[in-house]
């Protein structure tokens, strides 16, 4: 049985492919018929990554990918301990988009520029993850606060990664027994969505 492709979308179904056959599903990518569309690229099926290679793959995907890899950082039920400990960097130590984004979304969002709302403002980030950057600053108040900004797009891209991965991961649920036993997939797509609404 295949899955149903939105030709829009055919780039991300290969890049997703890509990453199932280069971690070791290539059954299940053959079994979606997937396989014709990704021959050809260069990575050998069944070929066993490393978990730091795993944990870039991941972060190069995009917030939706380095969701699903905070999940899994979090899961010794699931994963050996080195990927654990690689994929715990995306908790919080992502590439981090730049200072002139952040003040452009804190502008928009805020409807006044950092120097009026802040008396203080760290240009570094204390730390980068999924969906946003965190940055220390000072109100005019002399409160300290953390400022979570949201990446730049963040909400379109993971509406639209959401409903590409929501095929597959039906696909996935129904299909094999270790999604069924951790539902993992699942799970994260409940949490990508309520990060989003809070
Ligand atoms: N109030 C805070 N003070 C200090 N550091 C913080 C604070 N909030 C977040 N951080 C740091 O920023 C990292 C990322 O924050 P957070 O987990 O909120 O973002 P995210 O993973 O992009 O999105 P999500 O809201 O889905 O978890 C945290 O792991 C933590 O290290
Ligand atoms: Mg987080």
């Amino acid at each position: 049985m295949g899955i149903s492709l939105q030709p829009e979308y055919l780039k991300r179904y290969k890049d997703i492919g890509m990453l199932f056959i280069k971690y070791g599903n290539s059954d299940l990518v053959k079994s979606a018929g997937l396989d014709e569309a990704l021959n050809g690229d260069g990575i050998a099926p069944g070929a066993k990554g490393e978990a730091e290679e795993l944990t870039k793959d991941l972060e190069r995907l995009g917030p939706a990918f380095v969701k699903v890899g905070q999940m899994l950082s979090t899961r010794p039920d699931f994963l050996p301990a080195a990927y654990l400990e690689a994929l715990s960097r995306l908790q919080d130590n992502c590439e981090p988009f730049s200072f002139a984004e952040v003040e452009r979304i804190v502008v928009n969002e805020l409807g006044v520029r950092i120097s009026k709302a802040f008396s203080e403002f760290s240009v570094e980030p204390l730390a980068a993850a999924s969906l946003g950057q965190i940055h220390k600053a000072t109100m005019r108040n002399g409160r300290h606060v953390a400022v979570k900004v949201q990446r730049p797009g963040i909400r379109e891209n993971i509406t639209q990664d959401l409903e590409i991965l929501g095929d597959v991961s039906e696909f996935y649920d129904a299909h094999t027994e270790t999604c069924k036993k951790y539902e993992y997939i699942k799970c994260w797509k409940n949490s990508a969505r309520q990060s989003l609404k809070n």
